[in-house]
């Protein structure tokens, strides 16, 4: 996803993120520069909200499985962050565990990061878009908007994204569609994101077509299917076998897994990971390892008593990035479904 934002970035920049021409701002710049050259992370993920008012039953950080404290970032620890990386972060995806939405405070966290030419990726399952939300949506800073359509009927629609109603959930989606048209605005770009599975591989062109014409999005993507199997009584609790007859696609080669009847495994693993170069910081200030740490299992230090950089350099954050992380070597690798 990263790589996908990272040309538009470019050429919009985002100073205004309504001015079209292709040009390459001096803070963007200095970011880029700094990346390369002292190896600060571009890309930062944060969890607004560690809580969820649905429960999906594949969801890849299911909080039901979560050992750690659960709660919502506060603004004072998100604003320790924004003064820590500014300088070098140039994204910040606010999608971790949970839905964002949850956090009264988002849209307020985007506008500030703006100030600072930080772009804005939020995923959420767009079950809070209210009229009044909507309108805040589109009078903010925000730069792209994931929302979830994974089939167009209520029931598999309902059970993938459990605890979510159908119609007022397009309704929702639909209406800022429908508002950000009228008003003219370039910003936020409203993504698609259908995760394919058995379910709907044998309608995908359907689904695009609603979410494309019927709802008017501006893009549609559509993503592998995890199996959270990193989750600690997911296993347990679950007869993998029936999970793969149910979800695994058969025919669509949208997939990350093969399945011999027997072992579910990833299909042309990478040799490196990303998150060498990235950081994921939780809802209580902590810096986790990379976006499969959903229980925050390896820590490096907490933004409220330490600063980014320092975290970032510390002997223990390069050793696992340089060595571990990069290298796909921590116990959580083995059953890595992102890369
Ligand atoms: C854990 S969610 C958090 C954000 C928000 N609650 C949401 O659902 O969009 C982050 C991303 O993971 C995606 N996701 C959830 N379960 C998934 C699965 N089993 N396979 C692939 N992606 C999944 C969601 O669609 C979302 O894009
Ligand atoms: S809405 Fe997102 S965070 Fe919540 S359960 Fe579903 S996938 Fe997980
Ligand atoms: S589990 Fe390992 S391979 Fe997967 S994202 Fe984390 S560090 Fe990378």
């Amino acid at each position: 996803m990263f790589r996908e934002w990272f040309v538009p970035i470019i050429k919009n920049g985002i100073n205004d993120p309504r001015n079209l021409k292709p040009q390459i701002n001096l803070h963007i710049l200095k970011k880029l520069i700094s990346y390369k050259v002292a190896k600060t992370p571009l890309a930062i993920m944060l969890e607004p909200a560690c809580r969820c008012n649905l429960n999906c039953p594949l969801c890849t950080t299911p909080h039901k499985y979560m050992t750690r404290k659960q709660g919502i970032m506060n603004f004072e620890t998100y604003q320790k962050i924004v003064n820590d990386v500014k300088d070098f972060a140039l994204v910040f995806y606010y999608n971790f565990a949970g839905e964002p939405f949850l956090n009264p405070h988002l849209l307020e966290m985007i506008n500030e990061a703006a100030k600072h030419k930080i772009f804005s990726v939020v995923d959420t399952n767009a079950t809070l878009l209210t009229n009044k939300r909507i309108k805040e949506i589109l009078d903010s800073s925000l730069n792209v908007l994931v929302v979830n359509i994974d089939h167009i009927k209520k029931k598999p629609f309902e059970e993938f994204r459990l605890g979510a109603n159908f119609n007022r959930t397009i309704q929702g989606i639909k209406k800022l569609c429908d508002l950000k048209k009228k008003e003219k605005r370039g910003f936020p770009l409203i993504i698609a994101e259908v995760i394919v599975s058995r379910e709907n591989e044998d309608n995908l062109q359907r689904i695009y077509d609603f979410a494309k014409y019927k709802i008017g999005v501006d893009k549609i993507w559509f993503k592998p299917i995890c199996f959270p199997l990193h989750s600690k009584g997911f296993y347990e609790d679950h007869d993998i076998h029936e999970l793969v007859e149910k979800y695994l696609p058969v025919k669509s080669p949208i997939t990350r897994y093969t399945y011999n009847g027997e072992y579910i495994e990833m299909k042309n693993p990478k040799e490196n990971c990303d998150w060498e170069r990235k950081s994921l910081i939780l809802w209580d200030g902590r810096v986790a390892a990379c976006c499969f740490d959903y229980d925050g299992q390896y820590i490096f230090g907490n933004i409220n008593d330490t600063s980014f950089l320092d975290i970032w350099n510390s002997q223990k954050y390069r050793y696992y990035r340089e060595k571990l992380i990069k290298f796909k070597k921590l116990e959580l690798c083995k059953n890595c479904s992102i890369l």
